[in-house]
């Protein structure tokens, strides 16, 4: 079988190095190369920090193929990337193509393969913010729409998918970044040193990390976020996507000390930031997800949230941009000594074995 895999943004590169494992897993245990899987880059995302550092740390096959779009109007971008893994895909003649998540390149790679009746597998289908107005829906519900193989991580996601009438084809598999948080942490204890290079105890600082459009193409919910951030009574170490950057600029400057704003960082630091952190608050959809893996109170800085399971749980307060509200969830989360609900269940994202059931699947296919 021959798998063309279409990724190009940050998390996706964490996703597709557990299943890329899983697949080189299944070829050593049936003793022959029985699932070829070419890695198409399409470049949306290229700085080093935010691309080559993942690649090089978790070992993913070099793509192959990188397309090198980069950044642009979802329009161009995504019509760039469009145009570009037709002729790929053309040239490869794959069984199936498998993308993830809900990028522009994920809505592209979808698009490409369905138009020439090539099967496509979506892994994290089903996911919904039922908030139409961010790019990720949209790519999320067109990606599921034309999809084979839906591969769910939540149960909440097939219920999502079972409620707009899709059954068919839909597996709950687990979580890949809960697999891949698992394999990476025992890695990242031997070899990150970020907690002495920033100087940083355990448990004594806050982690956020900020880059959805509908926080940084606001100003006033970034001011808000910002606002919070000067009034809290820790540190508070933000990685900074390259996307807040720009549209911080000068203002980057008025912030108070206590915010430590540092370049993105690869994934084995952020696994160790994330773990010593007291408390995290972010917009992102997978470091809402760490947090909970690492017993670490998270406060959402959105207003929904596609991981629903985690605030039902008490893990997570969805508080959304305003100062108040998100000064509120800290504060409330301190006097809990940021100590997560005992009572919480353990389970919401599968067993850490998600890839290696997603391979199933696709050789089910
Ligand atoms: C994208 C995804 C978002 C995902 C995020 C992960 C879409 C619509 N959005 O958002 O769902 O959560 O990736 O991080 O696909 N830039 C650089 N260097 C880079 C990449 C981006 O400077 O290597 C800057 C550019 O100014 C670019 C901006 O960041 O215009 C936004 O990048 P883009 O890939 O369009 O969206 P993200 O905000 O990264
Ligand atoms: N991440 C990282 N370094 C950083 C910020 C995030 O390695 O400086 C990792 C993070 O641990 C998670 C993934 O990137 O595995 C999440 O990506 P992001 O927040 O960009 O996208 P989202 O999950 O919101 O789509």
């Amino acid at each position: 079988m021959k798998i063309i895999t279409v990724i190009g943004a940050r998390p996706q590169f964490v996703k597709a190095a557990a299943v890329s494992r899983a697949v080189s897993e299944h070829n050593r245990a049936a003793g022959a190369r029985t699932i070829t899987e070419k890695i198409v880059h399409t470049g949306q995302h290229y700085d080093d920090n935010m691309s080559k550092v993942f690649f090089d740390e978790l070992h993913i096959p070099r793509p192959e193929i990188n397309l090198e779009i980069g950044s642009g109007s979802h329009g161009r971008q995504t019509g760039a990337m469009l145009a570009r893994i037709e002729e790929v895909l053309l040239n490869e003649t794959p069984d199936v193509v498998l993308i993830y998540g809900d990028t522009n390149s994920t809505l592209a790679g979808a698009l490409a393969a369905v138009k020439l009746h090539i099967p496509v597998a979506h892994v994290e289908a089903g996911l919904r913010s039922f908030n139409r107005r961010m790019p990720e829906e949209i790519n999320r519900i067109v990606a599921d729409s034309v999809s084979t193989l839906l591969l769910c991580p939540t149960a909440t996601a097939v219920e999502n998918l079972n409620r707009e009438g899709v059954d068919h084809g839909v597996h709950l598999v687990g979580d890949v970044m809960y697999d891949s948080v698992l394999y990476n942490t025992r890695l990242a204890e031997k070899s990150s040193d970020i907690l002495d290079r920033l100087g940083l105890e355990s448990k004594s600082y806050y982690l956020s990390t900020i880059h959805r459009a509908e926080n940084t193409d606001d100003p006033s919910r970034l001011t808000g976020i910002l606002d919070a951030f000067s009034r809290l009574t820790r540190p508070i170490v933000l990685p900074l996507h390259p996307r807040t950057r720009k549209t911080l600029g000068a203002g980057l400057e008025t912030l108070t000390d206590r915010v430590r704003v540092i370049d993105p960082v690869p994934y084995l630091d952020m696994l160790m930031l994330e773990k010593h952190a007291r408390m995290i608050l972010t917009d992102s959809g997978g470091v809402q997800k760490e947090a909970y893996w690492f017993d670490v109170p998270c406060v959402t800085l959105r207003d929904e949230t596609e991981w629903v399971e985690l605030a039902q749980a008490g893990c997570n307060r969805v508080v959304g941009a305003e100062a108040k509200n998100i000064l509120q969830a800290v504060r409330e989360f301190e006097t809990l000594n940021a100590v997560l609900p005992e009572n919480r269940p353990t389970d919401l994202y599968g067993d850490g074995h998600a890839a290696e059931k997603i391979v199933e699947c696709l050789v089910q296919l």
